[in-house]
């Protein structure tokens, strides 16, 4: 188990170094000093198996990070957070994220959450939104990030998009799959509802 522990405390550690070096993150939320690691069982769903697979990328900033979660996908507790009764089977499939930081998260905090999400190749996450403010953060891969006015942006490794509260937004993945931080401040309990 002692493997695993370490794994979880060089990835935050890894996490508060990008805080330090990149000021779009640190200016959104601070990253609490007190993250104190928690006993999460474990859940796996389709994407475990893709992320920890997906062990490189090929994006040199961001290898190591990148790297640790991947290593992290069969011990944290992934979740999809929706049914087939509002997205597609192919989105249930390929969808996939944890709390990672956060009140019920592998790292306890009520003062921000950041989620690991996973989305695979060819894949729509349509139309959603919830309260808290939100801030992606690319680790590796490539996706079309879209609000309801069609306002767009292709994101890469280290890039950043910022959803006011409320605000609809979409992802759209092509040829490559896409893993990110995603990041809430103020309302942060895990009510994501899909637009129809
Ligand atoms: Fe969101």
């Amino acid at each position: 188990m002692k493997k695993t522990e370490d794994l979880f405390i060089n990835t935050l550690k890894e996490i508060k170094y990008l805080w330090c070096t990149n000021k779009i993150l640190s200016k959104f939320v601070n990253l609490p000093e007190d993250l104190r690691l928690v006993n999460i069982k474990n859940n796996q769903i389709d994407v475990t198996t893709k992320l920890s697979l997906w062990r490189e990328s090929n994006d040199d900033s961001n290898k190591k990070i990148h790297k640790l979660i991947s290593s992290l996908s069969f011990h944290v507790k992934w979740e999809n957070g929706y049914t087939e009764k509002d997205v597609s089977k192919n989105f249930i499939n390929n969808y996939g994220f944890f709390e990672l930081i956060g009140p019920t998260g592998h790292f306890k905090t009520s003062e921000m959450a950041l989620y690991v999400n996973y989305l695979d190749k060819n894949t729509y996450y349509p139309l959603h939104n919830h309260e808290a403010e939100e801030l992606y953060f690319i680790i590796s891969g490539k996706a079309k990030f879209e609000n309801h006015n069609g306002d767009y942006d292709i994101l890469t490794s280290n890039k950043t998009r910022f959803h006011k509260s409320f605000e609809p937004h979409a992802i759209t993945t092509y040829n490559n799959q896409i893993l990110s931080f995603v990041i809430w401040k103020n309302k942060f309990e895990k009510v994501s509802k899909i637009i129809k």
